[in-house]
This record gives C-alpha cells, sequence and structure tokens, in this order.
C-alpha cells in the first residue's frame, strides 16, 4: 500500500501542477522554477536555504535522481534564478551584475 502512495505520488509530480509560487520572487526563470520545482513539494522547501551555484546545483541533481525530468537548458535556468535568488549574498551580487 504504501508503495502504490508512493508510486501515485510520483505519477502526480510529472505533471508539476503550479500553485505553491506564493513564497517565490518574481524574475527570469520563475515560471520554469514554479513547473519544475512545485510539482512534488511546496517552494517553502528551497526559499529559506542559501546556496552557491554548485550547491543548487548538486540539490537539481538530487531532484533529477528523485525523479525530476528536467533538461539541460531547464537546469541552467533554475541554477541562474536560484542562485540569483537564494544565492549567499556575496556570490548573488555578482550574478547580477554579470551573469554568465
Ligand atoms: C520528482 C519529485 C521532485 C521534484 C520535481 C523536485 N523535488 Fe525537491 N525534493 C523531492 C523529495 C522526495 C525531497 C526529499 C523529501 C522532502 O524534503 O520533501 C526533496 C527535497 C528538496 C529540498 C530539501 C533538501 C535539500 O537538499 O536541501 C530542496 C531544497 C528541494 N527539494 C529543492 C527542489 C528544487 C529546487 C526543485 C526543482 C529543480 C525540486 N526540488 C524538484 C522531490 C522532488
Amino acid at each position: 500500500m504504501r508503495t502504490l502512495s508512493i508510486a501515485i505520488i510520483l505519477a502526480i509530480c510529472t505533471f508539476a501542477i503550479p500553485g505553491f509560487a506564493q513564497d517565490l520572487p518574481d524574475g527570469e526563470g520563475k515560471a520554469v522554477v514554479v513547473k519544475q520545482c512545485t510539482g512534488c513539494h511546496g517552494a517553502e522547501n528551497f526559499v529559506d536555504k542559501k546556496k552557491d551555484k554548485d550547491g543548487w546545483k548538486r540539490t537539481v541533481d538530487t531532484m533529477i535522481a528523485y525523479g525530476a525530468d528536467i533538461n539541460d537548458a531547464d537546469a541552467e535556468v533554475i541554477l541562474t534564478y536560484l542562485t540569483k535568488n537564494f544565492g549567499k549574498s556575496e556570490f548573488s551580487t555578482k550574478v547580477k551584475s554579470g551573469a554568465h
């Protein structure tokens, strides 16, 4: 029964229903983050985190291992958004001034 519930939850995740975005700051990439990152859990899982780009990359890789269907282009958009809005402070300043 438990396995079945997990399977159902994972199936729902595939359709990533937006609706938990109230805490996410506006900005480029927000729509992608809402679509890809709020299907399995709410945005509250990451809005209180501060990580540099490597840290967020590890998180996104972990989510892909959990079953998130994120291609390389979306991953880059997500990483840029997360690093800019939820980065370590000195790093996010750098990203704002000349992101690449
Ligand atoms: C396939 C489902 C799924 C998707 C899609 C998903 N996650 Fe997760 N996420 C999980 C699971 C499962 C956990 C671990 C249990 C929990 O904390 O809810 C988790 C936990 C987390 C955590 C807390 C653990 C940590 O490493 O700090 C963060 C942050 C996180 N997710 C961020 C994201 C981001 C950012 C995205 C979009 C790139 C995302 N998640 C998309 C399933 C998913």
